[in-house]
This record gives C-alpha cells, sequence and structure tokens, in this order.
C-alpha cells in the first residue's frame, strides 16, 4: 500500500518504519528541513533502541524514503497518518493547531478515495472536525475520503518492539471501506499475534487518553500508597506485590518512586481532564492523579532536604536524567523538576545519564553534566537514583563511597535494596520503605 507519514517524531518514525518493514511503499514528511536531512544521511534524530537498524534496513530495501514536500509525497497515497505533536496549551488543552494545518496542508494534495488516519493522541471529536476541514478544503472529496482513528500505544524506548509486535491494534473509523483498509494494512500484524479492536471513531480517540490516564493513575495509586507506607512504617514494595498478585490488579505500574513524566502522561491527563470538563462531566480524578505526581517529586526533595539539613551549597549528584531508561527524551522528566528545584534552594547540581546528559544540560544549564556516574557523586553530599537505568542497578557501590563526600543516598526509584546499602555504608532513603539511617 503506498502510505505517508505526516511528523517524523517519536510515534511518526516508528509507524513510518514499521509500516515500511511490512512491505509498504511510505514516505514520512516534517517540515523541519534539519530532520529531513538527518534521515535522508541516515541519522535518527532521537535514541530508540532499534530504531537506527529498521530505518537504515527500510530504506535500503528502497520501501521508505523521507522528504518535506508535500507535493512530492501526498498525491497517490491510499492511506496518510497524521502524527504532528498535539503540546498543551496554557489551559492545559490540547493544542490541535498542527493537526488541522495539516490536514488541511495535505487536504489540498490528496487523491479521491485516500484514508487519513489520526494518531496523534487527540481529544474526542477530532477526527470530526478534522472531517469537517478538510471538506472545506476540498468540497470535490464529500463521497471520496475518511478520516480514521488509528492511536499508538508504544512506549518510548521500547518503540521498535512494542510496533512491531503490538498487543492491540486499535482502529476507529466509520465506513467500512476504511476498516478494509486498514485490516489489510495491519494485516502482517495480526497474523503474528495483535488483537484488533475496532470501534467508531469517537470510542478510538477516548480509549486512548483513557488508557493513558488509567496508568497514570495506578502510578499515583502507588505514590500515594508510598506516602502513606512512609508515615506507617510499611514497605510499598511489598504492599504493590501484594496488590499485583491479585489478577484482577497486575502489578505493572505500581512502582512508587519519582512519579511519571515524558511527553505523553503529562500532558495527555491534562488535556483528557480538559476534554471532560468542556463535555460537561468534571473528572476531579484526573486532577488528583496529577497533584499525586507532583508531590512524588516534592517527597523525594523532602529526603534530600532531611538528609543534608541545609541544602544551600550542598552538592547534590542525580544519577539518571531520562524521564525513564532506554530514551534521551527529558520532557517533563521528574529529574529535571527535582534538578530545578534544588538547584532553586541553592544546592549545587551534577548530573549523569547514560544518553540524555546533552538534552538535560539544553534544558538545565547549571546542571553539571559528568561523564560517568562516578565522577558526577564526586565529592556530593548526597546521591539521588532518579531513573532506573540497568547500568546504575548496577553500580559499584564501594567505588561509589569512596568518591563521595557523605556516604548518603536517596533511591527515587527503589533501585536497591538495603543489605548492598548497609555493606557499602550508605545512609539510604528508599521511596515508600522505611531508611536506612547512617550507622
Ligand atoms: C506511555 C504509554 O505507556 C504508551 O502506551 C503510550 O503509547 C505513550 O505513553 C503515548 O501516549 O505515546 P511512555 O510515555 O513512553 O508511554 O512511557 P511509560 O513506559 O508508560 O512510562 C511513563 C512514565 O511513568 C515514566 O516516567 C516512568 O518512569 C513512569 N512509571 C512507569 C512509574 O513511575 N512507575 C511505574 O510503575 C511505571
Amino acid at each position: 500500500m503506498r502510505i505517508a507519514v505526516i511528523g517524523t517524531g517519536h510515534v511518526g518514525l516508528v509507524t513510518a518504519a514499521t509500516l515500511a518493514s511490512l512491505d509498504h511503499d511510505v514516505v514520512g514528511v516534517d517540515s523541519d528541513a534539519r530532520k529531513i536531512d538527518a534521515l535522508r544521511n541516515g541519522s535518527v534524530p532521537f535514541f530508540e533502541p532499534g530504531l537506527g537498524e529498521l530505518v537504515d534496513r527500510t530504506v535500503a530495501s528502497g520501501n521508505l524514503s523521507f522528504t518535506q514536500s508535500l507535493d512530492d509525497a501526498i498525491p497517490g497515497r491510499e492511506v496518510v497518518f497524521i502524527c504532528v505533536g498535539t503540546p498543551a496549551r496554557a489551559t492545559g488543552e490540547a493544542n490541535l493547531a498542527a493537526v488541522e494545518r495539516s490536514v488541511r496542508d495535505v487536504a489540498r494534495r490528496l487523491d479521491a478515495g485516500a484514508l487519513i488516519v489520526e494518531k496523534s493522541t487527540v481529544p474526542a471529536g477530532t477526527a470530526r472536525r478534522l472531517k469537517g476541514a478538510l471538506l472545506r478544503e476540498r468540497p470535490d472529496l464529500e463521497a471520496g475520503v475518511a478520516v480514521a482513528s488509528n492511536p499508538e500505544f508504544l512506549r518510548e524506548g521500547r518503540a521498535v518492539e512494542d510496533s512491531l509486535r503490538p498487543e492491540r491494534i486499535l482502529v476507529g473509523a466509520e465506513d467500512e471501506w476504511a476498516f478494509e483498509r486498514l485490516r489489510s494494512l495491519y494485516a502482517p500484524l495480526v497474523a503474528g499475534g495483535a488483537k484488533l479492536i475496532e470501534t467508531d471513531v469517537a470510542t478510538a480517540e477516548l480509549a486512548k487518553h483513557a488508557s493513558n490516564a488509567f496508568l497514570a493513575l495506578k502510578i499515583s495509586y502507588a505514590n500515594a500508597l508510598a506516602r502513606l507506607c512512609e508515615k506507617a512504617g510499611a514497605d510499598v514494595l511489598a504492599v504493590a506485590d501484594v496488590l499485583g498478585s491479585d489478577h484482577r490488579i497486575g502489578r505493572a505500574f505500581l512502582d512508587a518512586g519519582l512519579g511519571y513524566g515524558g511527553y505523553c502522561f503529562p500532558k495527555d491527563i491534562q488535556a483528557f481532564e480538559r476534554l471532560a470538563a468542556r463535555l460537561g462531566y468534571p473528572f476531579p480524578l484526573l486532577e488528583e492523579i496529577a497533584r499525586i505526581n507532583d508531590e512524588a517529586v516534592g517527597a523525594v526533595l523532602e529526603k534530600v532536604r532531611d538528609a543534608l539539613w541545609n541544602v544551600e551549597g550542598k552538592r547534590v549528584a542525580l544519577l539518571g536524567l531520562s524521564f525513564k531508561p532506554e530514551t534521551d527524551d527529558v520532557r517533563f522528566a521528574p529529574a529535571l523538576h527535582l534538578a530545578r528545584r534544588l538547584i532553586e534552594e541553592g544546592a549545587i547540581c551534577s548530573g549523569y545519564d547514560p544518553q540524555a546528559a546533552e538534552n538535560a544540560a539544553a534544558e538545565v544549564p547549571q546542571l553539571r553534566i559528568a561523564s560517568t556516574p562516578y565522577e558526577a557523586a564526586r565529592d556530593a553530599d548526597c546521591v539521588v537514583i532518579c531513573t532506573e537505568w540497568d547500568e546504575l542497578r548496577s553500580l559499584d557501590l564501594a567505588k561509589l563511597r569512596e568518591v563521595v563526600a557523605t556516604p548518603v543516598l536517596v533511591d527515587g526509584r527503589n533501585v536497591f535494596d538495603y543489605e548492598p546499602m548497609r555493606a557499602a555504608g550508605f545512609a539510604y532513603y528508599p521511596t515508600g520503605r522505611p531508611p536506612l539511617p547512617a550507622a
């Protein structure tokens, strides 16, 4: 099938490469000339395990190409995916201006019989509006065009795996021919075990927000339990294991810590809350999820304050700066939120991350970036684990002990256990578990 993908960010590029690997003829389009140049020169503009290889392979096979020009990309395409960003407005609502602009730009060059598919996360009702905008641009297409919803469920850091072997593929459409086309597009993935779920468009749009909000709810639930455990002298890890061993609850996404970040959860929860309010069903549970998430950073900050007494002038090493492991993405990263608050209070912060150091430095220039965790921790009065990279899980604690000024470790992701900490001589402050005071 001949496909165009508009937007070559985390979702668009993975979608384009995945569809190309299924033997479709795919062109990736982006208005950012630097991105297109980089892609044409074989370099992926962000870190995502396995993506570089997949792009190389599909470009080499002739199935994937990139362009800045819609005039070149759109004519003759049977399916056009919209994967442009939907950032938050100051009000928290999703800003859909780029989505509308893309659809209008595409419409002017579209052939009759083409299917527009929104993959960007958008509020329920968006496809209906997009179809209106499209037909205003091209009234002649009235009977020959459809707008479907096909929300993306991939996770950064595992995007390639999630995209090539998805658990589910959600397709929302209003016309049988649109379903038919998407069925045939995804046939190889369904044959490989993916569950294809077909709904109307508004249901698909809403289900995407509902999924992300529910995952965030689980995290915030675990973080609220962590606060309670800290007060009760209980252990949140054991509590999460108890909850998780009930298959109706499940253990996933019950890890307490610094909370969620990234470009999806924080803005999607807000946008979902704004949508609910606009539809006349205020949904304060969503605000509460976000409030508890903010509190999670505050709780780690409180432990640092408690350990240091006066934060001003003290050295704090932050290990792991991306919003989660296996990505260089620092958008809404809790680690950077913590760094800013510590710096505001006068701390001297250093940081280390296996992939995200450069992006973190651009966001928080006062953060002293180190090239190893031990260098970041040199002369530190307190070390904080912010992201659970495997490299950090396997830190040599004896070596860490040698370089720090004071052996205090605040574990914002519960990556360590008591015994190794005791053996290395650290005062240890985990999350939602009793602390191990200085010997
Ligand atoms: C999330 C969803 O998991 C994807 O299904 C969805 O497609 C994507 O958003 C999106 O809407 O595009 P992602 O943001 O890549 O994916 O990352 P997750 O793995 O979901 O993690 C989100 C955040 O939650 C991270 O900051 C992570 O550290 C945090 N988290 C996760 C916890 O604090 N505790 C947990 O138990 C699990």
